[in-house]
């Protein structure tokens, strides 16, 4: 059989709909070490011995909702790649804003060192393309899940960077005190995409990806639970002129902007996302 037929046959056997067809040949492809090119110049050739299961599973993984890169074990972020697997949060694309967003606001402030927070870190995506693309940046993420922690450390260790960026398992919700207090009114950002998905739209946001976990999603009855902490707490954290970053969801912006107002810090506004819907909110403390 070649390896056109084998995917044709494993899709039709897993029922995979037209959406997933080229997820099946992502798969494929990374697992084999291959460009999707090579994949696409191999189509007609004979399907190598054992491809035939591995694409078969392959099919009925995705066919049964798991996410392409936990079946590859890693994605591409920015200008790294880090490790994800099933449980964490697969980071998305719109999420490489912060790092640019952060990036200009570091470069634009010429210091020699910047310390950076990344709070619900997840697979360290954010942090460690943060580091990757500036070398005066030192960062510490703070996430609940011990799986995404460990994650977070491998990627770290992978790019190099486990120097300056460190990971802490902690609750965001509680009082981030001991495993960041050198960080207390020195840090020159705080960056989050925390968990924001509200009561109203958990069901959508999860059937499209029902193996990531809830606790990554669920921002509470409104979304607001994670912003309202983090805001309430950005000025103890933050040195003066410092910049408070966010991911946020649409809808929620008018009740950020008011949340930077009542906590004090200035110049909040958001910005919108490639498809135009508000997805940034950022705000500084006073100098
Ligand atoms: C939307 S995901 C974002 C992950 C990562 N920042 C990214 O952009 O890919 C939210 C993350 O918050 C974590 N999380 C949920 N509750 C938390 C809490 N109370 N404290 C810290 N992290 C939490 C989840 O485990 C998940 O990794």
């Amino acid at each position: 059989m070649t390896l056109r037929e084998v995917l044709a046959h494993a899709e039709q056997r897993a029922r995979l709909s037209s959406q997933k067809h080229g997820d099946l040949q992502y798969v494929v492809a990374a697992s084999s070490g291959w460009s999707r090119s090579d994949l696409l110049l191999r189509l007609d050739q004979p399907a190598e011995t054992g491809t035939q299961a591995f694409v078969e599973h392959a099919a009925q993984q995705l066919a049964d909702g798991c996410a392409a890169e936990y079946l590859t074990g890693y994605t591409a972020f920015c200008d790294i790649v880090v490790r994800v697997r099933e449980g964490i949060f697969v980071p998305r694309p719109e999420t490489e804003s912060l790092v640019q967003m952060a990036g200009d606001f570091i470069t634009d402030q010429d210091r020699p060192r910047a310390t950076v927070l990344d709070l619900c870190s997840g697979s360290g995506a954010v942090a460690l393309a943060l580091a990757a693309r500036l070398p005066q940046v030192a960062v510490v993420g703070l996430e609940l899940d011990p799986i995404s922690v460990s994650c977070s450390r491998e990627s770290a260790l992978d790019l190099g960077l486990s120097e300056r960026v460190r990971f802490v398992q902690g609750n965001v919700l509680a009082t981030w005190g001991l495993a960041l207090a050198d960080f207390r009114s020195r840090t020159d950002v705080i960056v989050s995409n925390p968990p924001y998905v509200r009561e109203q739209r958990l069901f959508p946001a999860h059937a499209s990806s029902p193996r990531e976990p809830v606790q990554a999603l669920y921002g509470g009855t409104s979304g607001m639970v994670f912003y309202k902490r983090i805001i309430a707490q950005a000025c103890d954290w933050l040195r003066p002129g410092g910049l408070l970053l966010l991911e946020i969801d649409d809808g929620l912006e008018e009740a950020i902007l008011n949340l930077f107002e009542r906590y004090g810090l200035q110049g909040g506004r958001w910005s919108p996302d490639l498809r135009g819907l508000p997805r940034y909110a950022e705000a500084r403390r006073a100098e």
